[in-house]
């Protein structure tokens, strides 16, 4: 999208040396995908979700006709081993089933309805084509979009999904997603953005924060697994901690009504390489503060709303 941010630009070095049209032209498809976050992203967060089932195909078609930068989704394992597109750690939200996805094979899953869930729940967005949508597999979803679409996918609770790094990096790699500058890499866990580098380090990942207030004192704010201080402590170092393996950060803005990051947090991060793609942001008036705060890009459920706001 074409919210172009100069100073972020010029932070993450993209314009550093001669950048001739020459060297532009020559640029290869994943080295075309890091400049491109140098400009302002619409990330579908599994899908144009606030309007249809999230993460089903009705979902990612919605988000993909409108165009956006990247469909977000959430990758995990059938018990017998094949990446399912999916949230939730158990089916009951956005199923008709019960118990922990990964007790369940694929052939199981797939007899699921994960889409009248979302008829019920909305209905002012309901539709017949929605009810009976079967859960994707990754290779339903690349098979479907091809290279047409940029996919930012997250590895959804690495410990309940052994394996999912080594499944997830030989889909990449059969759909040549990594060299064609298809896909980025998200996670909340360190462990299982550096497990993906090791497998492929081409894969340009994306470091997921988490920021609530800290249990013994309230006023102080902590990451969910640590991997950086609060925003109010946060450091060039520990910001350049993480860009040593990341190309980006992915971080929430509120937490219980409390605002969590600021202009400054971006800023920073920013300046030390690392552009910053905010979730989950709904709300038109939240995304028009983000992106005056500088944000690189937004994570939200309604990509129309968001593609309203840029150029
Ligand atoms: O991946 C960014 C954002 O989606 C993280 O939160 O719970 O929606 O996966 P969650
Ligand atoms: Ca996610």
């Amino acid at each position: 999208m074409q919210r172009h941010s100069l100073f972020t630009a010029m932070s993450l070095g993209l314009f550093a040396g001669a950048a001739s049209t020459t060297a532009l032209a020559e640029m290869s498809p994943l080295e075309q995908q890091l400049k491109d976050l140098e400009e302002f992203q619409v990330i579908a967060h599994r899908g144009a979700s606030g309007h249809a089932p999230e993460s089903t195909m009705a979902a990612f078609e919605m988000a993909h006709e409108w165009n956006v930068d990247y469909l977000e989704l959430d990758a995990q394992l059938s018990s017998d081993g094949e990446v399912v597109v999916f949230h939730d750690d158990t089916i009951d939200r956005t199923s008709d089933g019960e118990g922990a996805i990964n007790d369940y094979t694929l052939e199981e899953l797939k007899a699921l309805d994960t889409g009248t869930w979302f008829n019920e729940a909305n209905p002012d967005s309901a539709s017949d084509d929605f009810a009976g949508a079967q859960m994707l597999t990754l290779d339903e979803l690349f098979e479907h979009f091809g290279h047409d679409a940029r996919y930012y996918i997250e590895t959804k609770s690495p410990q309940l999904n052994p394996g999912l790094e080594e499944a997830l990096v030989e889909k990449l790699e059969e759909h040549d997603m990594i060299e064609n500058g298809r896909v980025l890499v998200q996670s909340f866990e360190q462990d299982s953005l550096l497990k993906v580098q090791e497998l492929n380090d081409d894969v340009p990942l994306i470091q997921l924060v988490w920021y609530y207030p800290s249990e013994e004192d309230n006023s102080k704010l902590v990451e969910w697994t640590d991997v950086t201080p609060g925003p109010s402590e946060i450091t060039d170092e520990d910001f350049q901690a993480v860009a040593d393996y990341a190309v980006g950060i992915g971080t929430n803005y509120i937490y219980d009504g409390r605002q969590v990051i600021d202009a400054d947090f971006i800023s920073q991060a920013q300046e030390n390489g690392l552009p910053v793609h905010v979730y989950t942001i709904n709300e038109t008036e939240e995304m028009e503060r983000l992106m005056d705060m500088g944000a690189n890009g937004l994570f939200t459920n309604y990509p129309d709303r968001l593609l309203e706001l840029v150029d």
